[in-house]
């Protein structure tokens, strides 16, 4: 029997699951039967969590090694539990027990990772006496935490977004106050209840669960958070931003990834099974899915045809099926909203080549054609089962339009010409290029944020903790 069924959710506080006459409750994304019910966190219940985060971070702090071992114990806890946590997610999001099962593997490596990486935080020795009137003088530089962190997840990757944001934390020395995603909070609980058996400290990791324009104006108008970490909207990302004031904050923010296939593409039918079959995972509900598909031209034809085949072998139905590929989105409000998205760009002149149907909340995956830059499949973020295709001349030319968007997290570009790929590296203005692989590739230990709307500063444990700690620096004169 799989423990998320009908859970009771409390908000954690200062390592106690406290819980509330006000509820909400968690859906199965597929059968939209209740698994969770979840205490609302009021104003009074966020006060105290940052105050939690605030007394653990200035009281009780830990050594190194201590972090260090917490993450590891967490990473084998969270080893031992994984098909239960992988079901957790299932429900939740609706993601195919296939895909969840390796999210959870994602969030293994991540918990790794951080724990690695926080005994290589460095400063500098810095040569002090090379400077005029020096003379036995020594200077160096430490990084140490910024303080109490406040996490605010997405409900795409609830495991591993929160993963990233909270083992790097807890790796350089802060303590964190999250906010999961209303939608998704069981995965976020899941990361609480491991982390307290892998030996965190209570108030180390305190969670408030609710509504995100609620909770998030409480958390930014807290001056107690030193430092904001979101994943989400760009306007929830602007929100945080202009209402930080001089906190530091990192933003993951939505895109439009565009992917190349170039005439000279070592094998098409293989590029395209990447860029299809990637672009629909999780239903198409990440920020790097591929959603404009640039294809040269001469292949263009033959890729709408390989496109419909690919789609016809696709399993839509209940994400705990193992065969299932797409399972329902995160809520039939955005169903209708992608659907609204399909049949305006129709409207205005697109062609369906394959799917464009919602039945409730699933949506099929679906290929458009003489698609345009303007409509909002394009140039908006779909967050969705739906790809465009769209032919180009020139390499120069598919540069342009896949740089033609406010967007710029990861591009993808397939060829096996050197200086296209070169061309491609340098030109695209995006976080990350890949080449021949597609824009959703991503190893959690890379770097990883956008340019323009898609973001500010960059996750990956390494990259990170370096936002997340402040350099300081040590002037000694004897
Ligand atoms: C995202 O949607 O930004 C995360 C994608 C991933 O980690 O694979």
């Amino acid at each position: 029997m799989i423990k998320t069924t009908s859970k009771l959710i409390g908000n954690l506080i200062n390592g106690e699951w406290i819980h509330s006459n006000e509820t909400f409750e968690v859906l199965n994304k597929c059968t939209q039967e209740v698994i969770a019910t979840v205490a609302h966190a009021d104003e009074s219940t966020v006060k105290e969590a940052v105050k939690a985060a605030r007394e653990a971070f200035e009281t009780n702090p830990l050594t190194v090694l201590k972090r260090y071992e917490i993450l590891m114990n967490a990473a084998s806890i969270i080893e031992k539990r994984k098909e239960e946590i992988s079901l957790a997610i299932c429900r939740e999001v609706g993601k195919p027990i296939k895909e969840a099962r390796q999210e959870v593997e994602r969030g293994i490596q991540t918990f790794i990772a951080s724990a690695e990486e926080g005994k290589r935080i460095v400063g500098e020795g810095m040569p002090i006496e090379s400077q005029p009137g020096n003379d036995g003088k020594m200077s160096f530089s430490i990084r140490v935490p910024k303080g109490v962190v406040c996490a605010i997840t997405p409900f795409n990757f609830p495991f591993n977004l929160t993963a990233h944001k909270i083992a790097p934390a807890i790796a350089a020395g802060n303590t964190v106050v999250l906010k999961p995603a209303q939608a998704t909070p069981i995965s976020a609980a899941l990361i609480g209840e491991v982390l307290m058996e892998a030996g965190l400290p209570a108030g180390y990791l305190n969670i408030v669960n609710g509504k995100g324009s609620k909770l998030g104006d409480l958390l930014v108008k807290n001056p107690s958070i030193d430092f904001y970490t979101f994943t989400g909207s760009p306007e929830v990302g602007r929100f945080l931003k202009n209402n930080t004031g001089i906190r530091h904050v990192v933003l993951e923010l939505g895109s439009n990834s565009p992917n190349i296939i170039h005439s000279d593409v070592k094998d098409l039918e293989e590029a395209m099974n990447l860029c299809i079959r990637r672009g629909f995972s999780n239903a198409g509900q990440a920020c790097i899915s591929v959603q404009r598909l640039y294809v040269q031209q001469d292949l263009y034809e033959r890729a709408l045809e390989i496109s419909k085949n690919i789609v016809s072998t696709i399993n839509i139905g209940n994400p705990e099926v193992e065969e299932t590929d797409i399972g329902p989105m995160i809520n039939e409000q955005e169903a209708v909203r992608t659907e609204k998205w399909v049949h305006e760009a129709v409207f205005e002149g697109a062609t369906i080549v394959a799917g464009g149907r919602r039945n409730g909340a699933f949506f099929e995956p679906t290929v458009l054609a003489n698609v345009t830059s303007n409509m909002k499949v394009m140039c908006e973020e779909v967050f969705a089962p739906v790809i465009s295709i769209i032919p180009y001349e020139t390499i120069e030319e598919a540069i342009a339009f896949a740089n033609d968007s406010k967007y710029g997290l990861q591009a993808g570009i397939f060829t096996e010409n050197l200086r296209v790929a070169m061309e491609a590296a340098k030109k695209l203005q995006f976080g990350g290029v890949n080449i021949n692989e597609v824009s959703t590739y991503r190893v959690d230990i890379l770097p990883y944020g956008g340019v323009k709307d898609s973001g500010l500063g960059k996750e990956g444990p390494k990259y990170v903790i370096e936002e997340m700690t402040d350099l300081k620096l040590i002037n000694i004169h004897v």
